[in-house]
């Protein structure tokens, strides 16, 4: 079988990460995989389940093991380019994964080491198949050490912020540009200072500051590359 092509896209919380690599992987016919989904729809298992990090990284191994075997993740329409839907134990929680509640414990969930292990594997397990293009913090220096292009994405604070504010209003989700600002803030100081897998630039890593680019724009940046390196994709 022929290997398979790798397209590790990571960086900061609200820097559109998953626009480009949808985008990136609308335009190639690769598989777009959203692994910060994956930790939105563990982190809403805990939300139902009234289980908290704390409480859950302080129990012994075994009982960890009993509870995340509970917690059953999976995507529909993988093969679908760009597009796909995430669910938890058979239902479809594409929408609640991004509720302000949500936003704001993932991380503490997302810094758990059993968790974590879990993810991994599966994460590894949709490169096996296809050509992917999968969005994340440790993409690039954990998941694919070896992935064939790596993007590391940065944009300021405030933009960032101003993005993700515009999106939750124009879904009708009532918060303030400021609650949103915190939570991104927090987000990255919980990622970049966690233990295990924290978000840092990997140093192959292309890094793509996207702050005053428009979104065609940022896409024409990487597919210019993909182009010179792989010979696909040129327009
Ligand atoms: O990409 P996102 O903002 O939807 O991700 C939500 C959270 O999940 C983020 O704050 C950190 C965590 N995450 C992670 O730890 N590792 C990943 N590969 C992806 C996301």
């Amino acid at each position: 079988m022929q290997k398979k092509i790798i397209i590790a896209v990571d960086g900061y919380s609200s820097c559109g990460k998953s626009t480009l690599a949808r985008d990136v992987a609308q335009r190639l016919g690769f598989s777009y995989i959203d692994s910060g989904a994956m930790y939105r729809a563990a982190a809403y298992f805990f939300l139902k389940n009234k289980i908290k990090a704390s409480g859950f990284i302080n129990k012994p191994e075994n009982e960890q093991t009993d509870i995340l075997a509970h917690m059953e993740i999976e995507f529909q329409n993988i093969n679908a380019p760009g597009k796909h839907d995430i669910f938890l134990n058979g239902v479809n929680v594409e929408k609640e994964i991004r509720s302000p509640e949500v936003s704001d414990i993932v991380s503490a969930v997302s810094a758990i080491p059993a968790l974590r292990k879990k993810m991994v594997v599966m994460q590894r397990k949709f490169a096996e198949e296809k050509n992917i293009v999968m969005d994340g913090r440790d993409i690039g220096t954990t998941v694919f050490p070896n992935a064939d292009l790596k993007i590391f994405m940065i944009a300021d604070l405030d933009v960032r912020a101003k993005r993700r504010y515009d999106e939750l209003a124009s879904k009708g989700i009532e918060i303030t540009f400021e609650e949103v600002k915190q939570n991104i803030r927090a987000r990255d100081y919980t990622d970049t200072t966690r233990e295990i897998s924290p978000l840092v630039k990997a140093d192959d890593a292309i890094v793509l500051d996207n702050t005053s680019l428009t979104r065609e724009e940022q896409l024409d940046f990487v597919l210019k590359i993909i182009a010179e390196k792989f010979g696909i994709g040129n327009q």
